[in-house]
């Protein structure tokens, strides 16, 4: 077993059930041309993404870290027509790239880009007594992970799905001793879900075109 036969298992999944449209393998393009790092989910982890917003029901949908918007897009096709994504991200180019990409896939009705510290802004939205989301994916920097979940949380309800990417890093995570930041971060927050009374939660591995890495997968439960 190597990543060669993950990758090319990938793209038979992706070919059958998650092909890529022209919105979706340009926004890939733009990445490059812009200079963005290639950090975006493969297509079958937007497919998942899918799976799991229609589940349940999702209409309202919180992101961080929109990058170029290629999971953006995946998260908003999954919406009815009145569903909302707001996603979040700390670099003004990211988020022009990324408006640039939803609008040409047709979603800027569905989709509300803040450009900002996730932390500030994950705290205005507590402050202005946000409708909950039903689906949260964290995708951005790893250091904080812990403080974006805890905050996630407060933005949800019983049933809310948070769902982390990124958690495993190539299997770093299982260095006791690492100092790479985000793998500490990650760990961090790893940690603190097997503490955590207020949601259910898994670690899926993950592999394919992506390098080996992980999502958690958490639903917060009934008070
Ligand atoms: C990194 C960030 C990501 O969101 C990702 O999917 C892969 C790598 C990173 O910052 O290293
Ligand atoms: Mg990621």
């Amino acid at each position: 077993m190597n990543n060669e036969i993950f990758s090319e298992v990938d793209h038979y999944i992706s070919n059958l059930l998650a092909p890529e449209d022209k919105a979706l393998s340009d926004t890939i393009t733009t990445l490059v041309n812009e200079g963005l790092p290639q950090h975006s989910i493969s297509a079958n982890q937007g497919k998942f993404l899918q799976v799991l917003m229609i589940t349940c029901n999702a209409k309202r949908v919180l992101e961080l870290g929109t990058l170029g918007g290629y999971s953006t897009i995946w998260l908003a096709r999954a919406l009815p027509e009145n569903g909302k994504v707001i996603t979040i991200d700390v670099n003004a180019h990211h988020s022009d790239v990324a408006r640039k990409n939803i609008d040409i896939a047709g979603l800027l009705h569905k989709v509300e880009l803040r450009t900002g510290k996730a932390l500030d802004i994950l705290q205005e939205l507590i402050a202005n007594n946000e409708v909950p989301f039903d689906v949260i994916f964290i995708d951005a920097d790893k250091p904080p992970y812990t403080e974006y979940f805890n905050y996630a949380v407060q933005l949800s309800r019983p049933g809310t799905l948070i769902i982390c990417d990124n958690v495993i890093r190539d299997g770093k995570v299982l260095d006791k001793n690492s100092t790479d930041e985000s793998v500490r971060g990650v760990q961090r927050l790893n940690e603190m879900l097997s503490k955590n009374k207020n949601v259910t939660a898994t670690i899926l591995q993950t592999v394919g075109v992506k390098d080996f890495d992980g999502m958690v997968i958490a639903v917060v439960n009934r008070v």
